[in-house]
């Protein structure tokens, strides 16, 4: 079973953002072979890998459901939505992507649902490392994916009410029965530690804050990919410090 990486967080708090650069740490380091999960919908992780996207999972299951009929002859369909899925992943330098995308088709997909959450537990487990990035919020979490994170990182401003809404994705994740190792508390965009007093508003463990970075903003300006930020960007050096904590497989 690959060692599974869950991105949290309210909306533009730099979920995609951070899943990018923990892959690219990830990948620079030679830690094994990875697997980048791009589970929002309105997806950009491919963009800021800098990888064209194949079929969404979404897609394939609007296909599968439309012509049901449209299986190879001899081929049984469960095999059928397990080639298609493997067809999904893209290749990256050093990685690769699926993207899960959504069904926009108001059919039954509950006999391919059930097949493909077979599908991705087996696909999973060909990894070393998983990174999945999740829709704002966990009410939308994809069930499709996984339930299971051996770290979930939620992301977070420094303010209270930031705060606040960290600990109630965290709440939701429990009562949502994701089977989470351990949740941290990853500050985005505040140049130094927060207090103890609010750490607890977040009741998590805090794994650190993260630097606004001009480097960030001009790549996102550009739309150019997150491996041409310069590895000296402070951004990369200190989540690279709380490396250990992130993706150390234990
Ligand atoms: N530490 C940072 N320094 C500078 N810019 C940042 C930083 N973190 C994120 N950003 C910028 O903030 C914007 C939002 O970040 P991002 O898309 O990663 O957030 P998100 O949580 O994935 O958003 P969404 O909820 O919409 O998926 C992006 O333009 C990104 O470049
Ligand atoms: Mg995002």
């Amino acid at each position: 079973m690959g060692y599974i990486i869950a991105m949290a967080g309210k909306g533009g708090t730099g979920k995609t953002t951070i899943a990018a650069l923990i892959i690219r740490s990830i990948k620079e380091r030679k830690l094994g072979s990875l697997l980048a999960i791009d589970a929002d919908p309105n997806s950009n992780l491919g963009e800021i890998l800098g990888v064209e996207p194949a079929d969404s999972i979404g897609k394939i299951l609007d296909d599968i459901s439309a012509a049901p009929d449209k299986i190879p002859a001899g081929m049984p369909k469960d095999r059928f939505i397990e080639y298609r899925v493997q067809s999904a992943v893209s290749e990256g330098d050093g990685f690769d992507i699926l993207s899960m995308g959504k069904p926009e088709g108001a059919g039954c997909y509950c006999y391919v649902n059930n097949v493909l959450r077979g599908v991705m537990t087996k696909l999973i487990k060909d990894y070393d490392y998983i990174v999945i990035d999740n829709e704002a919020g966990l009410e939308h979490l994809s069930r499709r994916t996984s339930r299971y994170a051996d770290v979930l990182i939620v992301v977070s401003d420094a303010s209270s009410v930031g705060l606040r809404s960290a600990r109630r994705i965290n709440e939701l994740a429990k009562q949502l029965k994701f089977e989470v190792k351990k949740s941290l508390l990853l500050v985005n965009r505040f140049n130094k530690n927060i207090e103890e007093a609010k750490v607890k508003e977040s009741g998590l463990d805090y794994l650190g804050s993260l630097p606004l970075d001009g480097g960030i903003e001009e790549l996102s300006l550009k739309g150019e990919p997150i491996f041409n930020l310069r590895s000296e960007a402070p951004i990369i050096k200190t989540l690279n410090s709380l490396g250990e904590r992130i993706w150390k497989l234990n």
